[in-house]
């Protein structure tokens, strides 16, 4: 599409657990798409978002919503039916994307090497140790670290208090990778670079992402050339095998501590990545010479649905 979309409503907000972030992200697209003259019309979303939509007839819809029914293939399959073309992923990568079992068995069989873990019943979880130390708990679909537990050496504590686990009866436990953390952008066919993320906290968790220095990013990553280039790869491969569209971002963690394997896993991919200029997608297009106004307009270009 080379001429300029008319009118472009910004889909922010929703009510996920990450409804804040989303907020921030779809206000950063809203000033740069119209520092380029666009017309933007946000709308915060709400359970009536296709009656919104279908009255206000949008050209494009900017999807800068994150999590559930944002990021999980629901709203893309709203706009599927409006025939509304939408940014980023379609409706099956993105709800493959969104459930991490789902994802890592597409992973691992075009041989990308994951985070090893299974799914259990959250009273299995409860109830004690389901593998030896340390492990990690998380919701099998949430995002920005939301319910993420480490549980380290010597922790005698159950990972979460049974009322406070709001995430379904399912959990995903995952052995703990040492090392370091890095995270690799994808934009259509090209890899962008890859941040190490130091975080202050434990690991990289909730108030670690979104507080202002509990977490600096490395860009790029301070690691082998061989590394960085396998951590690009593994990021594509995986954008690819499960069909994404647009941005997305993937998480790894590299072992790179003196007993360990030396490897990098892949833990997630994001399809619906933090969207702020400083957010790690928008740093590393930066990086790649592409500017957030540019990485915005870009998306748009690309925006598509079946119709
Ligand atoms: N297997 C693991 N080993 C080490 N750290 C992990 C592992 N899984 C998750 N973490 C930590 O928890 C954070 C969030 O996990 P992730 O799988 O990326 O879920 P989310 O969708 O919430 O971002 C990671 O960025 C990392 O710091
Ligand atoms: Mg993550």
């Amino acid at each position: 599409m080379s001429v300029a979309p008319q009118h472009v409503a910004v889909l922010m907000g929703g009510w996920s657990a990450e409804r804040e972030v989303s907020l921030v992200s779809g206000a950063a697209v809203v000033e740069a798409l119209r520092r380029r003259n666009i017309r933007v019309t946000p709308i915060d979303v709400g359970h009536n978002v296709a009656n919104i939509l279908a009255g206000l007839k949008p050209d494009i819809a900017f999807n800068a919503l994150h999590g559930r029914f944002g990021e999980d293939g629901c709203i893309q399959g709203v706009l599927e039916v409006l025939g509304i073309p939408y940014t980023h992923s379609g409706v099956l990568a993105s709800s493959i994307a969104m459930d991490k079992p789902t994802a890592k068995i597409l992973f691992e069989r075009v041989g990308i090497r994951c985070t090893q873990g299974s799914v259990f019943h959250r009273d299995q979880v409860l109830a004690g140790h389901v593998m030896p130390t340390p492990y990690v708990v998380k919701p099998i679909n949430e995002g920005s670290s939301v319910g993420v537990k480490v549980v380290f050496d010597g922790s005698n504590r159950a990972p979460f208090d049974s009322e406070a686990w709001h995430y379904g009866d399912h959990v995903l436990v995952e052995r703990y990778v040492p090392g370091r953390e890095l995270t690799a952008a994808i934009m259509g066919d090209r890899t962008l670079g890859v941040t190490e993320i130091r975080s202050h906290h434990r690991f990289f968790d909730y108030e670690a992402k979104y507080t202002k220095g509990e977490a600096e990013h490395f860009c790029p990553a301070p690691i082998p050339a061989d590394k960085y280039q396998q951590a690009m790869d593994m990021a594509l491969k995986a954008h690819q095998a499960i069909g994404c569209r647009g941005v997305s971002r993937s998480d790894m963690r590299y072992d790179d501590t003196p007993d360990g394997t030396g490897e990098i896993y892949l833990m997630e991919i994001n399809t619906q990545p933090g969207f702020t200029p400083v957010s790690l997608v928008p740093e590393l297009a930066a990086h790649a010479g592409i500017d957030f106004e540019s990485l915005c307009l870009w998306l748009l270009e690309d925006a598509s649905c079946r119709r």
